[in-house]
């Protein structure tokens, strides 16, 4: 088993699309050991992004990842990484295979609903940007 981390973005939270997602997420076997709500402060989102820091969409990310609450759930099943990723479809919805996640509920490059994790490393990294060890048990 292996543990990932994901973002239901400030797009998804405003539509009221975090039911359907939750409910395609556990469809594919994901167990949710941890949920928080919460409204990014622009530092964390800045933080939480640092690796785009020097990229073009930079400030433009951290506005709309501050836009307004996002629900952050850490998840469980086998390959979990990869299969987010898998599920979620590629960045661009333009470019996500039919049936991913972001083919069906995002609406731009930037505005593409969900967040996964890009490496077992990164996945553990980011567990622990938003919960403790024993909140996930
Ligand atoms: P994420 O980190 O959110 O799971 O997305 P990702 O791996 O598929 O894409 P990444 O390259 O890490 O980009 C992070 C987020 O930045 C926004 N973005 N905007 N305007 C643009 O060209 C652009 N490119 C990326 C998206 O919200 C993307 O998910
Ligand atoms: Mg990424």
């Amino acid at each position: 088993m292996q543990r990932t981390l994901t973002i239901l973005k400030p797009d998804t939270v405003a539509a009221h699309r975090c039911g359907a997602i939750i409910d395609r997420l556990e469809r594919e076997g994901f167990a949710i050991l941890g949920v928080r709500r919460l409204h990014l402060e622009r530092a964390q989102a800045e933080a939480f992004y640092a690796v785009h820091r020097e990229r073009p969409f930079f400030a433009s990310l951290v506005k709309f990842m501050t836009e307004g609450p996002v629900w952050v759930m850490a998840l469980e099943r086998d390959e979990a990484v990869a299969h987010l990723r898998a599920v979620m479809g590629a960045t661009d919805p333009a470019k996500a295979a039919p049936g991913t996640i972001r083919a069906d509920f995002a609406t731009s490059i930037e505005r593409n609903a969900i967040h996964g994790s890009d490496s077992p490393e990164n996945a553990a990294i980011e567990l622990a940007f938003f919960f403790t060890g024993s909140e996930l048990v």
